[in-house]
């Protein structure tokens, strides 16, 4: 615990105290700053699916993870202030069409789906499926789970792969409105498996070592790029996040977060 408050007493000095702005899921007003015309005192709304870790995650009231540090990295090289709100995942999406939410980010992959609603950062984050199995299990691929239940978070890639393979229909698939609520049934066995990105499960991995799995990849799965998501035509703001973004690419701060979520 001690060691926690330090963590987030550092990233508070190192990122600026713009992070306090980022507490709870937050009620304060979206669309932020509409009474002033000057650019630079608007409060972007960030949308983000808190139950991603490592990620995105609830810390109390508080959001934390990989996402948050690098979004509040970008604002602070783009010179933007933003507050950060745990909407969920569907809403995410859902709130940006609405207007409410003016950015995202949450571990999105930029799919060319995704790309004809939304427009996507430059990526900051390369992942891949895996699929969760019991230790002990036979299957090698994905198609040997053919029959069986296989968990999901609903409208996500993992959920693609598993259509893509089983067909739009397949009655195994069991959609979850978050990735802990499929992991949870995997451990008390209502599902026989779960595919998810590797990051969030390999954390899954590395906190429960008493349980008895594996984690496998299929040849089918593709690489995949997280970016941050904008109402499509915002250019505006799509400019200033890429700009934030090339800005820690270029002096390290990306890569120092990085180093500090998933080590060297
Ligand atoms: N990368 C996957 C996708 O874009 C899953 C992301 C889920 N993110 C989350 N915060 N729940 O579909």
């Amino acid at each position: 615990n001690g060691k926690k408050w330090l963590a987030t007493l550092a990233l508070t000095v190192g990122v600026g105290l713009l992070v306090s702005a980022c507490g709870s899921g937050g009620q304060q007003a979206s669309g932020g700053g509409s009474g002033s015309a000057a650019g630079d005192s608007k409060v972007y709304v960030v949308g983000t699916d808190a139950a991603y870790p490592p990620f995105e995650k609830m810390e109390a009231d508080k959001i934390t993870g990989f996402d948050i540090d690098v979004v509040q990295a970008v604002a602070d090289a783009a010179g933007i202030k933003i507050e950060v709100k745990n909407t969920g995942w569907d809403p995410l999406f859902d709130g940006i069409d609405k207007g409410n939410v003016d950015l995202g980010i949450s571990a999105v992959t930029i799919t060319d789906e995704r790309k004809q609603k939304y427009d996507f950062s430059d990526p900051y984050f390369e992942a891949n499926q895996l699929i969760l199995l019991p230790e002990d299990s036979t299957v090698a691929k994905l198609a040997d789970l053919k029959g069986k239940k296989i968990g999901v978070q609903s409208a996500t890639t993992g959920e693609q792969v598993v259509k893509k393979a089983f067909g739009d229909t397949y009655e195994g698939i069991k959609g979850y409105d978050d990735t802990p609520s499929a992991v949870d049934d995997f451990f008390i066995g209502r599902v026989d498996a779960v595919v998810a990105d590797n990051a969030v499960l390999q954390d899954y991995a590395k906190k429960m070592k008493d349980k008895k799995f594996k984690l496998i990849k299929d040849d089918s799965f593709e690489v995949e790029h997280y970016g941050i998501i904008v109402k499509k035509g915002n250019a505006d703001l799509l400019n200033k996040i890429n700009q934030g973004m090339k800005t820690i690419k270029e002096n390290g701060k990306l890569k120092e977060i990085n180093d500090k979520y998933f080590g060297q």
